[in-house]
């Protein structure tokens, strides 16, 4: 595995790939890796011959009272797993690599109404870092592929939007939730919790879990059951952000023409803000044909 702190460096090994005629698959993370990060370098091995793993740990898209400071680096530890998965190049650039000019005078790219919504009422401008810093690593990177978790779905949705929209020729690839045993979606901020919170933490999925199974079973009043969702996680000690059912590719209201829906939550359990969510395909052919998803 090679290290490159520098786009020019970067940019001249994968010259050499591409004129071999490899295949480049891209996986952008900020560090503190786990196994829910190894599960798309898996996959993004199995879609490509050559795989770049990013590790940047992105101010632009923390708000002013967030955790930039205290988010996990750990990037000897990370080096070992990325090498044990058989990855091809880790890219770490500073700050300075990837904003020489200072992030006040960033272009900035946004991807408008589904950026607003969501994670994004609570967490203004969190998306346009994203999206901008995404761009930014595509351009450096070229990828073929990039591959990205489905617990940030919301983040899957504008990235594969932005990528539309600007016609960048990058397949977007989206990988199922890790999860711990007890259902807790793997994510760098669980090592946040404390003991009690953390065995709190599952009930997050668990309600998701029992709003897909009551719309399975054809409930359809969603008012009712986002509030005792709401409810029920306040009563445990969450305070939750959001819980609502969307439809899975508008991230809209679900309408007569929604094909899957996507249950989406953020709550926080002390300092710590969880996110997560589930989806239910709902197959018109049939009342009984409904899929869950993760
Ligand atoms: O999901 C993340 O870790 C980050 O939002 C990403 C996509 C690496 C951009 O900084």
């Amino acid at each position: 595995m090679r290290t490159y702190t520098s786009n020019s460096r970067l940019q001249e090994a994968l010259l050499g790939a591409r004129k071999l005629g490899q295949t480049i698959a891209f996986v952008p993370t900020m560090g503190n890796l786990h196994e829910g990060h190894l599960q798309l370098v898996r996959k993004a091995r199995s879609l490509a011959d050559v795989v770049v793993v990013s590790i940047f740990v992105n101010p632009l898209q923390f708000g002013p009272n967030e955790d930039l400071d205290a988010y996990p680096r750990t990037l000897a530890a990370d080096k070992e797993k990325l090498f044990a998965e058989g990855t091809s190049i880790l890219f770490a650039p500073s700050v300075h690599d990837i904003y020489p000019e200072g992030m006040e005078v960033q272009t900035i790219v946004r991807v408008p109404d589904l950026s607003e919504t969501l994670c994004g009422q609570s967490r203004p401008g969190h998306f346009d870092g994203v999206s901008t810093v995404v761009s930014k690593l595509f351009n450096i990177v070229q990828p073929d592929i990039a591959v990205f978790g489905e617990k940030d779905f919301q983040q899957l949705s504008i990235i594969r939007k932005m990528v539309t929209d600007l016609c960048m020729p990058i397949a977007i690839v989206g990988v199922p939730t890790a999860r711990d045993a007890d259902g807790l979606a793997l994510s760098s901020r669980n090592g946040y919790l404390n003991a009690e919170q953390r065995a709190l933490a599952p009930l997050l999925h668990e309600v998701l879990g029992n709003c897909r199974e009551a719309i399975a079973c054809g409930f359809d009043n969603f008012l009712q059951l986002e509030s005792h969702a709401r409810m029920q996680l306040h009563r445990a000690g969450f305070v939750p952000d959001y819980f609502s059912i969307r439809d899975a590719r508008t991230l809209r209201e679900v309408t007569a023409q929604t094909e899957e829906v996507a249950i989406l939550a953020a709550a926080r359990l002390g300092k710590t803000r969880l996110i997560d969510n589930v989806r239910l395909s709902l197959n018109p052919v049939s009342d009984w044909g409904m899929l869950a998803t993760n």
